[in-house]
This record gives structure tokens, C-alpha cells and sequence, in this order.
């Protein structure tokens, strides 16, 4: 048995465009995910967020799932074309329904965890050039301006980025997450314009003192292992590290990017010259904790046809619908090599789950055995890192329901909740009912 002290804080996440819907109500205007799912063969069966969970005219009934749950937290992200659906025209609409939101869940004793960016840019940013252009710092910079100024009092921890990686390397060398470009130089600068929006906006927040709340990033790490002890398979193994993981915790956590995979990326950047003085500074700045999104660990090969050496080896690990290993031993791997090379800050876990192609019986039960399975692996796992003085303060569960799942559509399901999207009636799956009594013993 592994006890939880009555600090410790249990939530589950959500992300703006995966439930909202809505798309048009409020004075919304398109986000690059609005119109990267409209194109063909994007995402699968055409799906897009044009209606999701419709939690934009349902979010009353899905806070009362969250207060069934018993959880001390909610994480959520804002829709910045809710805020500024045109270039420098702020939307009171919008932002009125975030603060409702906010305040609901502060009256019901829920911790608003607000995600300022959860990869749904405006449209009209995009067609200014994106976040390949570095203006779009200035602009996420007056959006997260005017979201402190409004929403502060009512929000209990903020986080400016959710998984930058995704943004700039799936988004923009990838192709498979909005834009889908395919150039390297694009996500690279991308990625640097993202930590330094995420820096400056750090800044702006400690340098107003009326602001206290705690604020921070979250990445998405995945502790990489090579598929036999080979020289090349090593090698692959570290670039691998280098391009989902080092990239961006060096920068935050030392200030500098490295050196190995500037010099692996030179082949194809033929200048870093969009790092200006002072920038590392900024993407440096401290903050109050360390969010961690952990689904599952990588086993790597080398592959000398993938331009970057590496591609994924296959695994012998049970696995998860996404196919996925899971790997609840390499998560302690990875919280102890942070621990031992990285931070001291506190560790928020702000996304762990699964998918698994749940099924609804007729009396309205989902028996995901699967899913229960893993989150209770997860969570002794971080009692257990806990007893080690590990310090993680907090664990999200994702997600609260079936959602939109990105380039996956509505054909993976990661919710505690089923959605029937078709009749938008949600109904707790058994790991719900488990996440609860564990949260209510704070045992496990
Ligand atoms: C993470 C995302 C989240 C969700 C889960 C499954 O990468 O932050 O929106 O899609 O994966």
C-alpha cells in the first residue's frame, strides 16, 4: 500500500480544441487546427474540432463529472483565437467564457490549471507567418498579457507552453500536426521562437508583483533506449534524446542548446543566426515547477536513410491502442535522470494515460481494464519515486473524456469519460470510478 500526503494534487486535463467545438460561437475565428483538419487525408475520417465534446455549451455538466471524480484539480487550455480572433482585437466574449469557467471550478473547490498554449494558434497569426516568424512572440506575448490580466485571480498555476516539440517538430518537419510543413529549418526556428515566448513570458509575469500564482512549462519526455548495445544503435539512441528531449530541456534548464544536435542539424540550417543575444537568458528564466507530460519510453535503431539516424525499433512491450509501450519502470528511469541532470524544481505529472478501444455495454458501463491498469501503474509509480524524494507534487490524468486526438481523430479514445459523439451523452468508464476511490483514499 502507498499513501499520498493530503497535499499531493490529483487533476485531470482537457486541451481547448480537442473538446470546445463551438468553432464559431463567441467571436471565435479559425485556428491553424480548424484548417489543417479541413484538408484531405490530414486526419483520420476527415474528422476535425468543429463540434468534439461541445463542452463550449456543455462545460456545467462536465465540471459536475470532475467534482464526481473528487479531484482537488482541472487542467485546461485557452483557445487564443477565442481571445484575439483578429491581429490586435481582444474578444471580452472569449475570455468571459474562460473566467466563468474558472470561477465555477473554483466554487466547486477545483484548481483551475490553465494552459495558455495547447497548439490552436490563430489562423490569422498563422498567415502572418506563423510561429516560424519571431514576431509571434510579441504576439503570444500580448495574448498572454491580456490572460493574466483577466483571468489571474480566478486561476490557481499556469502553464505557458504544452509540449513545444509537438508544435515545432510534428507541426513544422513532421507534417503530421498542424501546419504539416516538412522543413527542418522551419521547426528548429520554430521551436526556439516557442521557448523564448514561453521565457518572455515568464518574465513579463515575475515582473509584476500583484502576480503570485506558480508558472512553468510542461514538455513531453520519453525516456529513449537503443535496440541492442551497437556503436550505431548507441549513437541513434542519443540523437533521438537529443531531438524529442534535450533540445528543449537544455535551454530551460542550462541556457544553451546542444552542441551535438546544432551540429547534426547544420546539414540541413545553414545558419542559427535567429538566436539573438539575450535569448537564452530569457528561455532560461526560472520558474516554479516542471510540468511533465509521460506516456511511454522509445526504443531506437539506427537507420542511415532517416535523415536525422534514428527510426523506432520495434518492442516486445505490452502495448496501448496508440501501440504505445507501456512502461511504467522507464517513467522512474526518467524522473530520476531529470532529478540527476536537470531540476530540482517541483514535478507536476500533466498528462498521463492511454487509449484502448473501449467499448460501451448496454447498461452503460465501459470496462477498461486496460486503462485502469495503467494509471494504477503510473500512480504507485510516482508514490514510490515520492518515497525516493522525487517531489512530484501533482498527477493529471488525461484526459477527463473521449476527445478529439489530433491527426487520430475521434478513433482514439483516451477519456475516463465515454463520449457517444453522436449523442454527445457522457457515461464514467471503470477507471474513472478507480481514479476516484483512489484520489478519495489518497492510497494506492
Ligand atoms: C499529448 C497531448 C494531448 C493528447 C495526448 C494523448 O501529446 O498533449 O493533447 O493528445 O498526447
Amino acid at each position: 500500500m502507498k499513501t499520498f500526503t493530503e497535499d499531493f494534487i490529483f487533476g485531470t486535463a482537457t486541451s481547448s480544441y480537442q473538446i470546445e467545438g463551438a468553432v464559431n460561437a463567441g467571436g471565435r475565428t479559425p485556428s491553424i487546427w480548424d484548417e489543417f483538419s479541413k484538408q484531405p487525408g490530414k486526419v483520420w475520417n476527415g474528422d476535425t474540432g468543429e463540434i468534439a465534446c461541445d463542452h463550449y455549451h456543455r462545460f456545467e455538466e462536465d465540471i459536475e463529472i470532475i467534482k464526481s471524480l473528487g479531484v482537488d484539480s482541472y487542467r485546461f487550455s485557452i483557445a487564443w483565437p477565442r481571445i484575439f480572433p483578429r491581429a490586435g482585437e481582444y474578444n471580452p466574449e472569449g475570455m468571459e467564457f474562460y473566467r466563468t469557467l474558472a470561477k465555477k471550478l473554483n466554487e466547486a473547490g477545483i484548481r483551475p490549471f490553465v494552459t495558455l498554449y495547447h497548439w490552436d494558434m490563430p489562423q490569422w497569426a498563422y498567415e502572418k507567418g506563423g510561429w516560424v516568424h519571431r514576431d509571434s512572440v510579441t504576439w503570444f506575448l500580448d495574448y498572454a498579457k491580456k490572460c493574466f490580466e483577466e483571468l489571474d485571480d480566478v486561476v490557481s498555476m499556469w502553464i505557458t507552453h504544452n509540449e513545444p516539440w509537438c508544435a515545432a517538430l510534428l507541426g513544422y518537419y513532421e507534417g503530421v500536426h498542424a501546419p504539416g510543413h516538412t522543413d527542418l529549418e522551419e521547426a528548429v526556428k520554430v521551436s526556439h521562437h516557442l521557448l523564448l515566448s514561453h521565457g518572455k513570458a515568464v518574465e513579463l509575469y515575475k515582473n509584476e508583483t500583484k502576480y503570485e500564482k506558480p508558472i512553468g512549462i510542461t514538455l513531453n519526455l520519453t525516456p529513449v533506449y537503443p535496440a541492442s548495445a551497437s556503436a550505431n544503435d548507441e549513437l541513434a539512441a542519443h540523437n533521438y534524446d537529443g531531438y524529442v528531449n534535450r533540445w528543449f530541456l537544455d535551454p530551460i534548464f542550462k541556457g544553451s542548446y546542444p552542441k551535438d544536435m546544432m551540429n547534426l542539424y547544420s546539414k540541413e540550417i545553414r545558419s542559427f543566426e535567429f538566436i539573438e543575444a539575450g535569448d537564452m537568458e530569457s528561455i532560461s528564466a526560472s520558474c516554479d515547477f516542471f510540468g511533465i507530460n509521460f506516456y511511454n519510453r522509445s526504443l531506437i535503431q539506427y537507420s542511415a536513410e532517416s535523415p536525422l539516424l534514428f527510426e523506432p525499433a520495434e518492442s516486445d512491450y505490452p502495448k496501448t491502442g496508440m501501440g504505445w509501450d507501456i512502461s511504467p519502470n522507464e517513467f522512474r528511469e526518467l524522473i530520476r535522470t531529470l532529478r540527476r541532470d536537470f531540476t530540482d524544481l517541483p514535478i507536476y505529472i500533466t498528462e498521463n494515460g492511454a487509449a484502448f478501444p473501449d467499448v460501451l455495454e448496454d447498461d452503460g458501463t465501459v470496462r477498461d481494464s486496460g486503462r485502469k491498469d495503467y494509471m494504477e501503474r503510473h500512480i504507485r509509480a510516482i508514490a514510490e519515486l515520492n518515497e525516493e524524494g522525487m517531489n512530484i507534487q501533482g498527477y493529471y490524468l488525461w484526459s477527463l473524456l473521449d476527445n478529439f486526438e489530433w491527426a487520430f481523430g475521434y478513433d482514439k479514445r483516451f477519456g475516463i469519460t465515454y463520449v457517444d459523439f453522436s449523442t454527445q451523452r457522457r457515461y464514467l468508464k471503470d477507471s474513472a470510478k478507480r481514479y476516484a476511490e483512489i484520489v478519495k483514499a489518497r492510497k494506492i
